[in-house]
């Protein structure tokens, strides 16, 4: 599928709505290189210290977690809605017992701006590289936030992730 560099706002439509519908696929990678791929459903992009900045949530429970801590960076893959199984499968099962790029068949291609690569089958890339993070912190989460995403205790980390690239499919408004 051929991809063309885009500006960091030119596709949120297209990566909220599929962030909302399946979720999105954020990679991450270790020091040894070997590629890992999680769902994600909870995120945002915005500007933060005057840099466009792709923020996620990650518990701490994840395989991901500690990949995004040893390298400082990640991408995030938006899917189109016909690998949604996959997205699924990404989502329920972890890095640490599974090769999911090798059971799912999803093909990794280098980022040109941070180690994490890029799955090829998704339609737009962000490539991040992480200049804060910060834990929620339970005394502050206002009382309308049901406990009930915390059964475990298992606080998300909040990664902010400077987007130093975006790139997108060329026909990418057919896959609305
Ligand atoms: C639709 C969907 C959205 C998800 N969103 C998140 C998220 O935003 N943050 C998170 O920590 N886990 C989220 N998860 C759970 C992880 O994707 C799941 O635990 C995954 O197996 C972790 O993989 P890993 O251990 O290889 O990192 C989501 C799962 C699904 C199915």
């Amino acid at each position: 599928m051929e991809k063309i560099e885009v500006g960091y706002m030119d596709c949120l439509k297209e990566t909220f709505t599929t962030m909302g519908r399946s979720g999105l696929l954020l990679v991450s990678v270790s020091q040894q290189e070997k590629p890992n791929v999680m769902t994600i459903g909870w995120g945002t992009v915005g500007i933060v210290w005057a840099k466009p900045m792709f923020i996620v949530l990650v518990r701490p429970s994840r395989f991901t977690y500690g990949l995004i801590e040893e390298t400082g960076d990640f991408t995030v893959n938006v899917p189109p809605l016909e690998i949604s199984e996959k997205v699924s499968f990404c989502g329920t099962v972890s890095g640490r017992e599974h090769d999911k790029f090798v059971e799912q068949k999803l093909t990794t291609i280098p980022a040109k701006k941070v180690k994490s690569p890029l799955i090829e089958e998704c339609l737009i890339h962000y490539e991040c590289k992480v200049v804060h993070k910060n834990d929620v912190l339970p005394p502050e989460l206002a009382s309308d936030i049901p406990p009930a995403f915390y059964p475990q205790g298992d606080y998300h980390r909040v990664f902010y992730g400077e987007i130093m690239r975006v790139c997108a499919a060329r026909d990418i408004k057919r896959h609305e």
